[in-house]
């Protein structure tokens, strides 16, 4: 499903992905693992195709990811509905007037019918345990309550790969609890899930396998 070949990327000088190579079959769960500044944000944020390798290829589902051919607004359109990512600073992806609202955006970007989009919405809020904070604006809430209204916005469009980057940061016991759950009946449902973390309890508990990005930028 997913396959990179000997990606290279650097930000300004400095590399960041050095001759970096891995595939991921569809229904997999795997776990990013490396030091601080090894590059598993920035990886994500390639197979998310926000950034693009500067060598190397990345095919997801048979087709090329590259600057190319995500113009055409489509194809990128379609990548995005399949591919779900919740960043490590997930803060920074709220932008509506209300919980609700930033959780139905996405759907609604998406082309769904207003009733299954309140379905939608007010599922992913009951799970996360949101409902009370339906109203309110994101950009007040606490850091763990921004987390959980990102995760609901990326899980309300029901993408076909979950990518998660440090999925526990400034969550509570029970929301940690939700959200294993959640994750492991993500995971028998065949679909495929990506989590970069450094609680290897967590790696231990849901993935099938793990990639370190090692201090060279290589993945083993
Ligand atoms: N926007 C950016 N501009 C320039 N350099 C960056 C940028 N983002 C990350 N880097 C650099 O790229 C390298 C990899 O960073 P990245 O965030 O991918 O690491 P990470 O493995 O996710 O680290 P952490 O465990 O701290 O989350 C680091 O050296 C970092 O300083
Ligand atoms: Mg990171």
């Amino acid at each position: 499903m997913i396959e990179l070949n000997n990606i290279n990327f650097q930000y300004d000088d400095i590399p960041s992905l050095v001759d970096i190579s891995l595939s991921i079959e569809k229904g997999e769960s795997v776990g990013l693992e490396g030091d601080n500044g090894s590059g598993k944000s920035t990886l994500i944020k390639l197979l998310n195709g926000l950034i693009f390798a500067s060598s190397g290829t990345y095919f997801f589902e048979g087709k090329e990811i590259s600057k190319k051919t995500m113009k055409d607004e489509l194809f990128e359109k379609q990548f995005h509905s399949k591919i779900g990512y919740v960043f490590q600073n997930s803060e920074t992806q709220l932008f509506c007037g209300s919980v609700k609202e930033e959780i139905a955006f996405g759907p609604r970007q998406m082309g769904l019918a207003e009733d299954e989009i309140e379905i939608r919405c007010s599922d992913v809020m009951k799970l996360l345990g949101l409902t009370a904070i339906a109203e309110r604006a994101p950009y007040h809430l606490s850091g763990g309550e921004k987390r959980k209204t990102a995760l609901a916005c990326v899980i309300s469009m029901n993408p076909d790969v979950l990518i998660i980057d440090e999925p526990m940061n400034g969550l509570d016991k029970k929301s940690r609890v939700v959200l294993i759950d959640f994750l492991k009946a993500w995971k028998s449902a065949g679909k495929t899930l990506i989590i970069a973390t450094h609680e290897q309890s967590l790696l231990n508990e849901l993935v099938d396998r793990i990639v370190t990005i090692t201090e060279e930028h290589r993945i083993g």
